[in-house]
């Protein structure tokens, strides 16, 4: 598979998991964390399907298209790992959704820095929210969810907390 169909295809898991997060989350109050602002794709495609929602950025360097800058109060700005214990302190436990797109060129540190970063989003996420992510993440507190048609598996990931 040439790297342009590899890159087309994480896209498309991509957009279907945030869809089906979206919908899997329409009966669960909460806000809307996002790791990884990068260009601002997929934080404004969840601003979009999940109008209403608080929604949270997480990003150490703002470089996204202009149109797609959150606002400053909700706007983790540095390193995710300064940011999370502030964000426990600000919002609890009351996450619905995390995405976590967190990936860089260097597949094995982007699965450290989602390990690492873990233990706090399960600190946010609450009961029945959905964790997506660009990473294999494992915990005892994670169900996997079944992919949404035609996603191969390791794509992305589909998660609810128990
Ligand atoms: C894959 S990109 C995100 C793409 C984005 N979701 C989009 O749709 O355009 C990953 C982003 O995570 C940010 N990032 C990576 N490691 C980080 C860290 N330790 N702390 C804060 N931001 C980080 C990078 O600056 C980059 O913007």
């Amino acid at each position: 598979m040439s790297r342009l169909d590899s890159f087309i295809r994480r896209l498309e898991a991509q957009r279907a998991c945030l869809n089906a997060a979206a919908r899997l989350i329409a009966g669960l109050p909460g806000n809307v964390l996002e790791f990884g602002l990068g260009n601002g794709r997929t934080y404004d495609h969840l601003r979009e399907t999940l109008t209403g929602r608080d929604i949270y950025v997480f990003e150490r360097k703002v470089a996204a298209h202009p149109d797609c800058i959150p606002p400053d109060d909700r706007l983790f700005l540095g390193d995710f790992l300064d940011s999370l214990p502030r964000a426990i302190a600000q919002l609890g436990q009351n996450t619905a959704l995390a995405n976590l797109d967190v990936g860089s060129g260097d597949e094995a540190a982007s699965q450290r820095l989602a390990r690492a970063m873990l233990p706090s989003v399960l600190q946010l996420l609450k009961s029945g929210g959905i964790l997506i992510s660009d990473q294999p993440v494992e915990d005892p507190a994670l169900e996997a969810l079944a992919l949404p048609a035609g996603i191969k598996p390791g794509r992305y990931f589909l998660q609810r907390r128990r």
